[in-house]
């Protein structure tokens, strides 16, 4: 499917030598498809689920719900009631016992059927799939004095909010291995509302709670369910290796909605991330590694990362996100087939001095922006530390990123690479870039200490710092330097 996308337009932009007077039409049609193929992947479960439920005839029986494993339960087997107002943390941690047994004869599923299932946070076991029916609800109690308190995260050494220990998450494990999270598309609902008033009142003295998390654990699905209203960041891999999270729908609100992150994959290996759309009230996707002298002693990467067919709003903060807690390195990352819109950053990289780390081989291609504020974004002066203890000579090293059919409009500052004497950029490259803008300035393909190249045809022009390079690969024009600072923060 993504692949007659990208075939369908992308010789049409090279075989044009007059590309800016049309790239308008190219660009519309490049929109139509992926909406197209967009509406399928977003919509397509629903329209399945209205074959298989049948609105037209109310009475139809719920699907079936298919076995995934050799045994198979139901919440309603351990007492769950699911009426909105009964606590179910009881009944979650007996399926979970039960299936804990199952662990030997290849795993257990529990099936969570069509209702309002309320609970305190509980803990998932090995070799376990939750199943979330159509019209199935798992609400997170919102008295914070059901949820655990557990130590910081060693890569942050700090609850990232306050000092001390932070909340435990909704749903959340730690050391497993063999976790699935599926189901026709139910909902695990944080009821986040309640956190947030109190996070602005500064009520909480502990950092609110994910509403998934899982650390230290392997070969880990995610699938076709919806997460909504997180408390704080809604899907936090942590340590995990091996973890496909696909044709979800993240929620909440994109205003009064603080540090709702979509997804965090942090100091995670071999991670796909597809299929999904996702709008939120912060950053739809972050990727992380740990926070200054704690990340850098945790000393654990996020690599081999894939991104692709997704679409993004984050009004008030970006679409994909490396950092700004990147301290054990981000490395080997793809963005692909990504739609952003309606968004402050569309993808953006942010660190500070005090970071160490590294984020190198980088590459995003057929992205499109609409209606984003600042398109592209790499940031070295995020300067929000743990504590005192960091040390402001631990730099940094950002090599090696490259961007590639880049499109879209209503972009007010298209890029914005801002690198320092401390922290320059290394090895940007720019090929087949063509974005509409809202802001007719001279100077809003900014750059300061960069070093890298573009090919071929890049609107709006590029800034001094880069090399020009024709489409054959023949240096055009070299640099007038690196080091010219050309960065507006007032457009
Ligand atoms: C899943 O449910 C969410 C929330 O109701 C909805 O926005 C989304 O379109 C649904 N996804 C699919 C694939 O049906
Ligand atoms: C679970 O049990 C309830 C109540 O007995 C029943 O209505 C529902 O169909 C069952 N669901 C599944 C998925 O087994
Ligand atoms: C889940 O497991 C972790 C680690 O063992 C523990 O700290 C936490 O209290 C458990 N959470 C619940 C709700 O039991
Ligand atoms: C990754 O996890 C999936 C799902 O559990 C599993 O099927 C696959 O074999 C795992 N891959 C590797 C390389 O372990
Ligand atoms: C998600 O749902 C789609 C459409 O119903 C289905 O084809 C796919 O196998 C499901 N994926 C997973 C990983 O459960
Ligand atoms: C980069 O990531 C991809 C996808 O996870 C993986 O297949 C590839 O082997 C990785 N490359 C390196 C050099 O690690
Ligand atoms: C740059 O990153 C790409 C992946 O984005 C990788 O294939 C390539 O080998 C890297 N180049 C260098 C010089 O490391
Ligand atoms: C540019 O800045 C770097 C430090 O980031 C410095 O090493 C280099 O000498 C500077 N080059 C010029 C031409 O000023």
């Amino acid at each position: 499917m993504v692949d007659t996308f990208s075939s369908s337009w992308r010789p049409q932009l090279h075989q044009r030598p007059r590309w800016l007077m049309s790239f308008l039409t190219a660009y519309r049609t490049q929109l139509l498809v992926l909406w197209v193929v967009g509406f399928v992947m977003v919509f397509g479960l629903q329209v399945n689920s209205i074959d298989g439920v049948g609105l037209f005839s109310m009475k139809a029986a719920a699907r079936p719900i298919p076995r995934l494993r050799p045994v198979a339960f139901n919440l309603t087997d351990f007492g769950g009631v699911g009426d909105g107002k009964t606590l179910n943390t009881a009944a979650f941690e007996r399926a979970v016992e039960a299936i804990s047994k199952a662990g030997a004869r290849g795993g257990g599923q529990l099936n969570v059927p069509a209702g309002r299932w309320l609970t305190a946070p509980f803990n998932l076991t090995n070799h376990m799939t939750l199943f979330l029916a159509e019209g199935a609800v798992i609400l997170g109690i919102e008295d914070e004095n059901h949820w655990p308190l557990m130590p910081p995260l060693p890569s942050y050494g700090y609850g990232r909010e306050h000092k001390g220990p932070r909340y435990g998450s909704l749903i959340h494990g730690q050391n497993l291995r063999d976790i699935v999270i599926t189901g026709y598309n139910g909902t695990i609902d944080g009821q986040g509302q309640a956190w947030w008033t109190k996070y602005k009142k500064k009520i909480l003295t502990n950092t609110r709670g994910p509403l998934v998390q899982l650390m230290w654990s392997k070969d880990v699905v995610i699938s076709n369910i919806t997460l909504r209203n997180s408390p704080f960041w809604t899907l936090h891999p942590y340590d995990c290796k091996n973890v496909t999270i696909s044709g979800i729908t993240i929620l909440a609100p994109v205003f009064g909605a603080p540090n709702t992150d979509g997804i965090d994959p942090d100091s995670c290996q071999d991670v796909l991330i597809e299929n999904s759309y996702i709008c939120v009230g912060d950053d739809a996707i972050a990727i992380k590694s740990g926070w200054d002298q704690y990340g850098i002693a945790y000393g654990r990467p996020s690599t081999n990362i894939i991104i692709r067919n997704l679409i993004v709003r984050s009004v008030v903060s970006a679409g994909i996100s490396i950092g700004s807690e990147m301290s054990g390195g981000v490395s080997n990352v793809t963005v692909e087939n990504l739609f952003v819109w309606e968004t402050r950053r569309g993808v953006r990289i942010k660190t500070a001095p005090g970071r160490g780390g590294y984020v190198r081989n980088i590459a995003y291609r057929n992205v499109i922006f609409e209606n984003v504020r600042v398109g592209i974004v790499i940031k070295t002066d995020y300067n929000e530390h743990p504590d005192e203890g960091f040390d402001p000579k631990a730099l940094p090293i950002i090599t090696n990123i490259s961007f590639s059919s880049i499109h879209g409009q209503g972009v007010r500052v298209p890029v914005r690479i801002h690198g320092s004497e401390d922290i320059p950029i290394k090895d940007v490259s720019f090929r087949d870039m063509s974005v509409g803008l809202t802001y007719k300035k001279k100077h809003i393909f900014q750059c300061s200490f960069v070093d890298g190249h573009v090919i071929g045809s890049i609107f709006p022009s590029p800034c001094q710092n880069l090399d020009l390079y024709d489409e054959q690969g023949n240096l055009v024009k070299r640099s007038v330097s690196q080091n010219i600072t050309d960065i507006d923060y007032d457009i």
